[in-house]
């Protein structure tokens, strides 16, 4: 079973304070992806940028594109920064035992108007076939339309989800998906064709207009795929574990 696994990036960083990584979950996050690869399972980890770039990105409006030499300053600096985190990663993978090696999205995917329209995963692919652990993560790259922008975690995971990988965990800051996300929603455990439309209605019934705007297409985006796909607390790396192994606990399991 190869995962993708996604750890985001409010659970890997202090998504508050610029540059700040969060040690203590990205160890034991690692830890627990080292345990499940001694049992036989294989990952590519791919993870968010967190305030490694979401704060300088928002200064310098590079959601938007650039349009002269300060703004390739800035994203020169902004990838810099993602490159930074995705080490920090790496390290720690590398010292709970796995063979990771990082891969930069700036380096290797081409977007137009946003949306991805090269992504070289030759290399990605090998190494994964070889046995290492490919790490990759949100970053900026270059731009057909507006000359550069940004691309998630979550696109590239879509992408694995098309191709190499047969199961993607999302690692968030909630416990999974919720009816509500203002505290009073209830855990909705499982995902599938039949209650499709009620999950919907459920979720669409949220306070949050636009968190609810992104997670409903982001359902209908991971029921397009034809895998698992499961959502979980990153601050809680054992539900992980639990969710992989197919062991019950809190988590969101999707089954298109
Ligand atoms: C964001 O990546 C990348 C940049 C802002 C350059 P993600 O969207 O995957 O990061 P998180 O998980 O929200 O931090």
């Amino acid at each position: 079973m190869l995962v993708a696994i996604k750890l985001g990036g409010s659970v890997i960083t202090d998504k508050s304070r610029l540059k700040t990584p969060n040690i203590e979950n990205i160890n034991n996050l690692a830890k627990c992806i080292a345990e499940l690869w001694r049992g036989g399972i294989r990952f590519i980890v791919v993870h968010g940028a967190g305030s490694y770039a979401h704060i300088p990105s928002k200064k310098y409006g590079l959601a938007d594109g650039i349009k002269n030499d300060e703004g390739k300053l800035h994203f020169a600096e902004v990838h810099s920064f993602c490159e930074e985190l995705s080490t920090i990663i790496v390290n720690a993978l590398i010292k709970n035992g796995l063979p990771a090696i990082s891969f930069h999205p700036a380096t290797f995917v081409i977007q137009k108007n946003k949306t991805p329209v090269e992504i070289n995963d030759m290399l990605i692919n090998k190494y994964a076939e070889k046995g290492f652990v490919p790490v990759t993560h949100g970053d900026v790259v270059l731009d057909e339309e507006i000359n550069t922008s940004i691309i998630s975690g979550d696109k590239l995971m879509e992408h694995f989800g098309r191709t190499i990988a047969s199961k993607l965990v999302f690692a968030t800051d909630v416990d999974g998906l919720l009816t509500r996300i203002d505290g009073s929603g209830k855990l909705i455990r499982r995902v599938t064709k039949d209650n499709f439309d009620d999950v919907m209605n459920a979720v669409g019934g949220s306070q949050n207009t636009d968190v609810t705007g992104g997670m409903a297409s982001k359902i209908c985006n991971l029921m397009d795929l034809k895998i698992e796909t499961i959502l979980a607390n990153g601050n809680y790396p054992e539900r992980i574990k639990n969710a992989i192994k197919g062991k019950e606990d809190i988590y969101t399991l999707f089954t298109p």
